[in-house]
């Protein structure tokens, strides 16, 4: 599966180093929300669920944590262990976030605001919308 990450651009001088975010510039969308999760516990695993329309882009930006990412046919790993690393996760990818370093800090830039209507949150019903889709996308 085609898998999206962007390098981004590190200002950096003898003071240190610094990132800029913004929205249809280095961030493919209008940001409408921004998350992030810390003091996770050791062995934690979450995430589980596929948006049916939400774009993200996740940056760890302290420490480290894998990212595993499926379209309902591959599967794919991405480890994310730098704060100028940016994953893009589109509509319609199941994603589960785990390996947590101690220390990380994972942050999530999304296109829209909290919407729990916009999950499947299990992964046979994910399958089945992809399929139902496939089938509307072929009919139309
Ligand atoms: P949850 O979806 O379980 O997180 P993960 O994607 O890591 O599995 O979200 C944890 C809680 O936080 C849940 O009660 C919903 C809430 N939440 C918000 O209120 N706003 C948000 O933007 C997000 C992402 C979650």
């Amino acid at each position: 599966m085609r898998i999206t990450t962007f390098d981004f651009e590190e200002h950096g001088d003898e003071r240190g180093i610094l990132i800029s975010l913004e929205e249809n510039l280095n961030i493919p969308f209008t940001i409408r929300r921004c998350y992030f999760m810390y003091n996770l516990m050791p062995g934690v695993r979450r995430g589980y669920h596929a948006h049916k329309t939400l774009r993200q882009v996740l940056v760890c930006v302290r420490g480290s944590c894998r990212i595993l990412l499926d379209d309902g046919t591959e599967q794919a790993t991405v480890l994310l262990d730098r704060p100028n690393l940016g994953l893009y996760i589109t509509a319609d990818t199941w994603r589960e976030m785990y390996d947590f370093s101690e220390d990380a800090v994972l942050m999530v830039l999304a296109d829209q605001l909290y919407d729990e209507s916009d999950y499947i949150r299990n992964y046979d019903a994910f399958l089945d919308y992809l399929k139902k889709k496939n089938a509307e996308g072929k009919q139309a």
